[in-house]
This record gives structure tokens, C-alpha cells and sequence, in this order.
């Protein structure tokens, strides 16, 4: 086959595939010359040949897009294997949901973190009030970026213990997971440039990309085995990808956790690629049964992965406290850091040191992720009691996630208001992705205790989600 005619191929199969979307703007004649190694003129006579077949269009002065309406019998994929986002804009829309869900007198499906009845509250005062007594005040100075030193080391420590070698110079200590993977994503991309993410993804990552200027590629994500990794190596290949923002153990939403192999063969594409990896690992003390799960950073050898957690998920939310494991870019970040937040809360750091070395903190895990599966078996159970076949109810091993995927025709929107009305909070599956491709699926928090409140709650919204399946087969019969 002719060369002109190959690379016609490939984008036909990466338009039909998803990757290119109504709209987007194909590399420019030179860039995609470079990219495939041909000449500009087998690019133009490919695009050329394209555009004569409907599939693309050409533009004056801004090069080709694909056409607005590709032919419906050129597309034969439903689910799409990546997609694009120029202009993530996602921001207003969960902040109102979150404002939302600080009503009082709220069941709260929709929170985020633990049910704050499994906090050691008691132990953690008592870190605190040691920590304030005891801290020098020339101690503020010493918690500068990377942060407190024993912390570090503590931490260094503790992923020893689970066979996973980390230096505390790597470490840099931040406000929450998410202060370390915003300065990760910022470390590591410029304003325009395209980053990976799962789909559907945490929300958070969307506000990250949408607050530095980045653009979107979704790759589909399956609710069990997680990214595929077909579609993660054509983002990659069809586009000058800068970062993956992944998750290897309990997804949010979805709560799998990848196998060892396939945390393996992503660090090792990544590499291929020379892409940076931002692994978000904030639920990796949730495990259940014998083993922890370990974080793809373990299989990589680069410094190009940049591992983030925090204490919010499996201590206390409010103390602030998490951290990168940053590779090569230790000390960007500290510089990063230093620009915007200056440094982590000196005494909160103090109270941590305090907490891990005076306090049992592995009989709290041991507790805490025994509570949690049998909340959410027993929240699970309840759901799939009461729930019609259609709504798929998936809860995975580990985390305290349960996702549910309804009728494409349901808006689970309809849902949140209605619910909410009746001071039930849940977590809409509009909030995580930029191309509203989850809009009939939902989110729940399975941590908190089955007690009557939260029994009739699961009723309310049980109702609610049957009385809109309803109404779609009556509207569509
Ligand atoms: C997947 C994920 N990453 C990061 C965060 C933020 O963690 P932190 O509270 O430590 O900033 C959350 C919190 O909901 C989360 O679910």
C-alpha cells in the first residue's frame, strides 16, 4: 500500500476509534510529516483524499479538522477508546455539587473521605496538644519544603516496609494529596499541552488540568481491569502527550485495582514514550485481606513517576497533611512549593511525628479497613435488594466506593436534585469526566454504619432511581 494511503488508514481507524473527535484539529502538514516519518506531500495528498471522502475538512488559515458530522456508517464504536478536551471546564459545576453536600442534617452518599466516626479523634488531640507544647519556634523554619525531616523519614520508612525502596530526599511534604499532585502536573507540563487521564477519573484531576490550561485525553476505563491499554498506547502515539494522571489501587470512581502485570506494562509504555507519570495513590492503606497493593512507582526505574498521597483517607481529612514521592522533579517541586504555598503547616506536621511514633497507627488501619468492608457489604447487599437488574451495582475489594451504572437514558442528575431535596446527598456521575459520557451512573460513600437513618436513605434513593428508570421505558415504549 501506498504510504499516502497507509496513514489514510490510520486515521480513518483513529477517527472511528474515538481519538479524533468531530471537530479536532489533525497535526498540522509538518508535525504529522514528523510524527509518521513521510514527506509533506504524502500528508497533504492523504488529507487531501480524506477530505474528499467526507471524513475531515480543511480550513483557511487553521489546517484540517475532523468533519463536524463523520458519516453515521464511518463510526461503528458506541464507547469511545479516547477522547478529547481542549477546554476542560468542569469547575463551577462541582463546586456547586460540593457546596451542596455541606448542608447540615445530610446523609451524605456523596462525601468523600471516611465517615468521620472512624477518625482516632481521641489519639490525634492528643498529638496535637503534644506537638503545640513541645515545638521549639524555631522549628517553623525547619518545616521549608521538602518539610519536617522525621516525617519524611517516617514515611520513607514505612514503604520499606512493604519492600518498596524510597529515599526521604525524594519526599516532599504538601497540604493534602492534592496540593502534591497539582505541583506534580504543574512540573511536569506548560499551558496547552495534552495529559492522559482515566474515564471516568476523580474530578479532581479535571480541576487540575482546567485550572493550568491542559487539555484532556480520556481513555476508556474499564470498571474492573481499568485503563485499556490499547487505547492508553494510541493516545500516546497520536498525540504529544506530557503526563498520565493514573490510579493503580481503588479507583475513584470506579474502585479496581490494576494487577501487578499491568502496573508493570504502563510504567513501562510510559517509558517508551518518555511520558510522566503521576500516580495518585491517596487509598492504598484501604486494602482488604493479607497484602497491600503496590504503587506502579515501584516498577519504575526513570524518576519519571511521581507518587502522591496523604493521611486524609486513612487518618484524618482536615489535618492536610500528604506528600510526593517526586523522582527527578524533588526539587522543582520544593521550588514550586515554595512559590505558592511557601510550606506545609509546621505544627500539623509536628502533630503527625507525634501520632506515628507514639500511636498503634497499624491497629487504626487494621480497624479502620475492617469497618470498611463490612459497611460496604453490607450498604452493597442493600443497594443490589432494592435496585432493579438494570442498575448495575459495582463494588470491588478495598476503598469504600460503590459505582452505579444505569440505563444510559437516566439522568442522574434528575436523581441528585431529587434526593437532595430530602436531605440526601449523592455524587452525580457527571462530575467525573469533561464530556458528560457518565451522566447515568452515581457515586456513593459505603463507609458510613446501616443505621436506620441511612437504611431509610438508601430507600429514598433507591425509589428515586426506579421511578426514572420508569420513566424512560414509558417515555421510550
Ligand atoms: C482520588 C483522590 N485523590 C486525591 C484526593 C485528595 O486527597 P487529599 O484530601 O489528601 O488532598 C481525593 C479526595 O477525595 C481523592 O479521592
Amino acid at each position: 500500500m501506498a504510504k499516502y494511503q497507509e496513514l489514510v488508514e490510520q486515521l480513518k481507524r483513529q477517527i472511528q476509534a474515538g481519538i479524533w473527535t468531530p471537530g479536532d484539529k489533525l497535526p498540522s502538514l509538518r508535525k504529522q510529516a514528523e510524527h509518521t516519518g513521510t514527506s509533506l506531500m504524502t500528508v497533504l495528498h492523504a488529507y487531501q483524499l480524506l477530505e474528499s471522502q467526507g471524513w475531515i475538512v480543511s480550513q483557511a488559515r487553521s489546517g484540517f479538522r475532523v468533519a463536524p458530522r463523520v458519516k453515521e456508517s464511518n463510526i461503528h464504536q458506541t464507547s469511545m477508546a479516547v477522547s478529547s478536551t481542549e477546554h476542560v471546564d468542569i469547575n463551577e459545576f462541582i463546586f456547586e455539587v460540593l457546596q451542596a453536600g455541606k448542608k447540615t442534617q445530610l446523609v451524605n452518599f456523596g462525601f468523600a473521605y471516611p465517615s468521620p466516626d472512624l477518625y482516632p479523634r481521641y489519639h490525634v488531640t492528643r498529638a496535637l496538644s503534644a506537638a503545640a507544647r513541645n515545638m521549639p519556634i524555631s522549628n517553623t523554619f525547619d518545616n521549608l519544603p521538602p518539610g519536617n525531616e522525621q516525617l519524611r523519614s517516617i514515611i520513607a520508612k514505612r514503604y520499606a516496609a512493604k519492600g518498596i525502596e524510597i529515599s526521604p530526599d525524594e519526599i516532599v511534604i504538601t497540604a493534602g494529596a492534592l496540593e502534591a499532585l497539582n505541583l506534580s502536573l504543574q512540573a511536569c507540563t506548560r499551558q496547552g499541552d495534552w495529559v492522559v487521564v482515566e474515564s471516568p477519573t476523580f474530578y479532581g484531576a479535571l480541576q487540575s488540568l482546567q485550572r493550568l490550561g491542559l487539555k484532556a485525553l480520556s481513555v476508556r476505563t474499564d470498571p474492573t481491569t481499568g485503563i485499556d491499554i490499547d487505547s492508553l498506547e494510541r493516545a500516546l502515539q497520536t498525540h504529544d502527550v506530557k503526563a498520565c494522571w493514573l490510579m493503580s489501587n481503588h479507583q475513584n470512581p470506579l474502585g479496581f485495582t490494576l494487577t501487578d502485570d499491568k502496573k508493570k506494562q504502563i510504567v513501562a509504555m510510559l517509558k517508551h514514550y518518555n511520558v510522566a507519570l503521576i500516580e495518585d495513590d491517596v487509598y492504598s492503606e484501604l486494602y482488604e485481606g493479607g497484602e497491600p497493593d503496590s504503587p506502579m512507582k515501584m516498577y519504575d526505574d526513570t524518576g519519571n513517576t511521581m507518587l502522591c498521597s496523604s493521611f486524609s483517607k486513612s487518618l484524618i481529612a482536615g489535618l492536610r497533611i500528604g506528600w510526593v514521592v517526586a523522582g527527578k522533579r524533588a526539587l522543582d517541586i520544593q521550588k514550586l512549593q515554595l512559590m505558592s504555598t511557601l510550606a506545609t503547616s509546621a505544627p500539623i506536621q509536628m502533630t503527625l511525628v507525634h501520632y506515628l511514633t507514639s500511636r498503634n497507627y497499624e491497629l487504626h488501619l487494621k480497624q479502620l479497613r475492617k469497618k470498611l468492608a463490612e459497611r460496604k457489604k453490607k450498604i452493597t447487599e442493600l443497594l443490589e435488594s432494592r435496585l432493579p437488574s438494570e442498575a448495575k451495582v459495582v463494588s470491588q475489594s478495598g476503598g469504600y466506593f460503590v459505582w452505579v451504572e444505569l440505563p444510559k437514558q437516566v439522568d442522574s442528575m434528575q436523581i441528585y436534585h431529587h434526593v437532595l431535596q430530602k436531605n440526601i446527598s449523592i455524587t452525580p456521575g457527571k462530575m467525573f469526566s469533561p464530556t458528560e459520557q457518565y451522566n447515568h451512573c452515581i457515586r456513593l460513600n459505603a463507609s458510613f454504619e446501616l443505621d436506620k437513618h441511612h437504611i431509610r436513605a438508601l430507600e429514598v434513593l433507591s425509589n428515586s432511581i426506579i421511578s426514572q428508570i420508569n420513566s424512560k421505558k414509558i417515555g421510550t415504549s
